[in-house]
């Protein structure tokens, strides 16, 4: 199946081509302009999206080599998200299906982020537990099978990615401050200040990122200009092993709870080479499984929004002309497992 993917949830303007499992183009326009103001000011990522998506389908499209005509089908996000962004990207995809006579269908961008691990060489099978770690969610859902999620927590404040960008505007490194954190990070020592680890013995899988983010900015305001420009390094390899020391740690209690040995990430934040190498190890002591999509296909991309429509669209799902941006759609329904039960 041949299936032209669209993304426009946040700030990517993203187009990709993917046929079964291979990704034939995968093109994304990262919106500039919010870098100013340090965060995703919505009504300009809607504009922005207004610009960029059409000139990126195109270049998608010339990429892959596929004449219009040729595709069978439209994915496209439609929530959760910013409603002005994904209405751009909603109207296009309808748009491109009415005159193409192809169907298409509305994709949670969340089985989007899961879906870039069906693009791996070899993929995981069901069922798995995939850990979701963005700039907007954190969340551990069981994939029963394609398209039949279960969540077992999720952050109750921040999500690991906001903590991140928040953490980088604390420690004066712009915006999106993820990557320029994890990069100052490699030079510090992760042990040189003891970050809280939030609700490790809650009970539950919920997660809570707040706290760690407010440590940050307490122990860097008691410190001079000179001290902190000298700590930076600790600073961000300290914050980011608290992080990833409760992701793991959850994640790995969750996998031996539900008796599940496939373990899949995703999201943004996936994208942390010491989330993945942490991951890695506790997985390989386990015996368990590990899949992580390359850096490119964690953060925001239209080829696994592709790769979801390709899994719906082949189970005969069509979405219709109704269907309107889900700013708070949610993935999976709710269950509160506790440790001791699943
Ligand atoms: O999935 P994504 O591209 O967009 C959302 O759906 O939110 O995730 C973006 C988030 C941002 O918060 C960004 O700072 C974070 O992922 N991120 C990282 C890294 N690369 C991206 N965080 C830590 N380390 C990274 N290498
Ligand atoms: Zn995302």
């Amino acid at each position: 199946m041949l299936i032209l993917g669209i993304e426009t949830s946040c700030d990517d303007s993203a187009a990709a081509v993917v046929e079964n499992d291979r990704v034939l183009s995968n093109v994304i326009s990262t919106q500039v302009v919010h870098r100013t103001y340090g965060g995703v000011v919505p009504e300009y990522a809607s504009r922005a999206h207004l610009r960029l998506l059409l000139p990126v389908i195109t270049a998608a499209m010339e990429q892959a080599k596929v004449d219009k005509h040729d595709l069978e089908g439209i994915a496209v996000t439609y929530g959760p998200g910013l409603a002005g962004s994904i209405l751009v990207g909603l109207n296009v995809a309808k748009s491109l299906a009415l005159a193409l006579e192809i169907p298409w269908v509305g994709i949670n961008h969340l089985e989007g982020h899961i879906f870039a691990n069906f693009l791996l060489e070899e993929r995981p099978c069901t069922p798995f537990l995939c850990l979701i770690v963005s700039g907007g969610h954190t969340q551990l859902v069981v994939v029963e099978e394609e398209g039949c999620y279960r969540t077992l927590g999720r952050t109750i404040d921040d999500a690991a990615g906001e903590a991140f960008d928040k953490v980088a505007r604390v420690l004066g490194l712009g915006y999106p401050g993820g990557p320029a954190v994890a990069q100052l990070a490699e030079r510090g020592n992760p042990r040189a200040i003891a970050f809280p680890r939030a609700m490790m013995q809650e009970g539950n899988f919920h997660f809570s990122f707040s706290g760690v983010k407010t440590a940050v900015l307490y122990y860097a305001r008691a410190l001079s200009a000179e001290e902190l420009r000298a700590q930076l390094p600790d600073i961000a390899a300290s914050f980011q092993a608290a992080v990833v020391d409760v992701l793991v740690h959850k994640t790995m209690a969750a996998a031996r709870l539900c008796g599940l040995d496939t373990i899949c990430l995703a999201g943004g934040v996936a994208a942390n080479k010491a989330l993945r190498e942490a991951l890695a190890t506790a997985v390989s002591e386990e015996g368990y499984r590990l899949f992580v999509p390359p850096p490119a296909l964690c953060t925001d991309n239209a080829a696994m929004v592709a790769r979801a429509g390709i899994s719906r669209l082949s189970r005969g799902e069509r979405s219709g002309d109704e269907l309107e941006p889900e700013p708070s759609l949610v993935l999976g329904n709710e269950e509160q497992i506790t440790w001791g039960s699943c």
